[in-house]
């Protein structure tokens, strides 16, 4: 076996590193990831797959980094809101949280409760190398009340499609296997051949 292939994954949020270190070690023997805690400036875009390319275009013109990198930009999409928070979710959680979600679905039954959270993986092989995006989605729905004492974000009220489970009661390696950023790191280690 030749040498692993190093890749940076820029984040400040230690739960997307975990999962990813976790997905990296389940996945492939021949990647190494490294973590570098560099808070970009996110851009409240339209759609999370500009956010994730524009976030990885502004660290290609600020900084110097020498391996290959990536980031993630996710998102909640609650079908019954036309897919808010969508793109703004991280704003959302901070101002309203899971209880305010829940306040905001208190007369959505069923089918109208259904929602997918989506990750875009921005890839650059190198600073000079357009970003390529990986999408992975998840479906499910937004469960009636707070459950679980695992994960992180939306988990607790994130039920995935069909096993009456919430994100946040799962292990990460459970929930790695089924979620949305499982889905979009799988994708880029087809990409690398890895
Ligand atoms: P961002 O990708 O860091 O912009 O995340 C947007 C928002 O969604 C933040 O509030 C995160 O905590 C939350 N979030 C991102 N990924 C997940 C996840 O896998 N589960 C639950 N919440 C998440």
């Amino acid at each position: 076996m030749g040498a692993k292939k190093e890749i940076i994954f820029i984040t400040t949020n230690k739960d997307k590193v975990k999962e990813i270190q976790d997905l990296a070690d389940a996945e492939s023997k021949r990647i190494k990831i490294e973590h570098l805690e560099y808070d970009y400036p996110e851009l409240q875009l339209a759609e999370i797959e500009s956010v994730a390319k524009e976030s990885a275009n502004y660290i290609r013109e600020k900084m110097t980094i020498k391996k290959p990198f990536f980031l993630e930009d996710s998102g909640l999409l609650i079908h019954a809101l036309n897919g808010f928070p969508g793109p703004f979710s991280a704003f959302v959680f901070d101002k309203i949280g899971n209880e305010g979600i829940l306040k905001l679905m208190a007369d959505k039954k069923g089918e109208e409760r259904k929602a997918t959270f989506k990750t875009v993986v921005a890839f650059c092989e190198s600073r000079k190398a357009v970003p390529v995006l990986f999408v992975g989605t998840a479906e499910g729905e937004i469960a009636e009340e707070i459950r679980g004492g695992g994960g992180f974000g939306y988990d607790p009220i994130f039920e995935f499609e069909g096993t009456g489970k919430t994100f946040a009661e799962l292990s990460t390696e459970e929930k790695n296997k089924i979620s949305h950023r499982g889905r979009a790191f799988r994708k880029l280690l087809d990409y690398l051949s890895i």
